[in-house]
């Protein structure tokens, strides 16, 4: 019987650190801080002014952009013109707009092997992800989200041989990113992605657990917690962050965001309903944790005296009348002699 309860408790100890090494690097992400890769405003020239500290420039001047076809909608015009005015082609800039077509046709030629899982995937948005990776790691240079406008020139940030954005509370987007060409860890991102093409029921955390920003950030915190994240010059692995106050809403800020993302749907919702109410959400995860696990243990008890001895089961005996703490400290011995006595 005490046998019985010790690998009820064992399965259940296991059960639970089953489940925190599954999402172990989402709980590091919770943690992980990322100040000392921070580009701070200090290391920063003024708006306007030239990189006066003589650091090579390290990733090429092409701007990336993605849309399904070459109409971008009039909402979008503004702040993809506010960034090829301010890297001009006069400047040695090339800007680079990925249309569907062109994404599939640069996957096939230069990626054969990820060229079904690209167009496999269920959504169109993980292919705007994908692609991004994979022309940042062929070309270099700066991916943006076409949402996003340019505020000032992204010369300053070429210094770094990566840089992508902080979010907060936690993580890392994909909505602006720079890169040398085959900088290694985008060369991981983009070896690892088919690994992470799997469904998880609601589209919204299929999309950013498999080519997301929550994907992004998975191999970010591996890439931290495995040393990679060394090295600042042009083969260097460092991942440089740009935190909000650089990426927008000042006059200093790289960027301006425009309007919020277009592919939110029903379960987007939900999820920024559970994370206003994480407290309730919390609580609900804890009762329905505890109740599974005394369920289990009621099925146990059932199920242990049953098969000993049936009748046993509604008749008290003086076991379960100890205090609850020697119920698990007392040998068999005691039982069976205080069973005699009642007798
Ligand atoms: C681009 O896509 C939009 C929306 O699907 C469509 O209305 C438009 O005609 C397309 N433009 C071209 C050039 O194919």
């Amino acid at each position: 019987m005490r046998r019985g309860l010790l690998i009820f408790l064992l399965v259940n100890l296991a059960i639970v650190l089953f489940l925190v090494h599954q999402v172990w690097s989402l709980l590091t992400l919770l943690v992980v801080d990322g100040a000392e890769d921070a580009i701070a405003k200090a290391e920063l020239p003024a708006v306007g002014s030239p990189r006066k500290d003589g650091k090579p420039r390290l990733i090429p001047k092409i701007i990336h952009q993605t849309y399904k076809n070459e109409s971008i909608p009039p909402v979008w015009q503004e702040a993809q013109a506010s960034c090829i005015d301010l890297h001009p082609e006069s400047e040695g800039w090339e800007y680079k707009m990925w249309t569907d077509a062109m994404s599939a046709e640069f996957i096939e030629a230069e990626y054969p092997w990820f060229y079904d899982t690209f167009k496999g995937y269920r959504y169109p948005i993980q292919r705007a992800d994908a692609i991004r990776y994979f022309v940042l790691s062929h070309y270099g240079g700066v991916y943006i989200d076409l949402d996003d406008g340019c505020n000032r020139s992204l010369d300053p940030l070429l210094v770094y041989p990566a840089f992508v954005r902080r979010t907060l509370p936690t993580g890392i987007s994909n909505d602006v990113m720079g890169s040398t060409p085959r900088h290694p860890f985008f060369l991981k991102t983009i070896e690892v992605i088919q690994k992470y093409d799997r469904s998880w029921i609601l589209p919204y955390i299929t999309v950013m657990g498999s080519t997301g920003p929550l994907f992004l950030s998975v191999l970010w915190v591996h890439w931290l917690r495995g040393g990679m994240n060394v090295g600042d010059g042009a083969e260097g692995g460092r991942m440089r962050l740009i935190f909000p106050d650089e990426y927008n809403g000042h006059e200093w800020s790289f960027f301006t965001h425009h309007l919020g993302n277009s592919w939110h749907g029903y379960d987007v919702q939900l999820i920024f309903w559970m994370s206003r109410n994480w407290i309730l959400v919390t609580i609900v995860g804890f009762a329905i944790g505890i109740t599974v696990i005394t369920l289990g243990y009621l099925a146990y008890r059932r199920f242990a005296s049953g098969s000993k001895d049936a009748s046993k089961w509604n008749k008290p005996t003086y076991g379960h009348r100890l205090p609850f703490w020697k119920r698990f400290t007392s040998s068999r011995q005691d039982y069976e002699l205080v069973e005699r006595h009642e007798v």
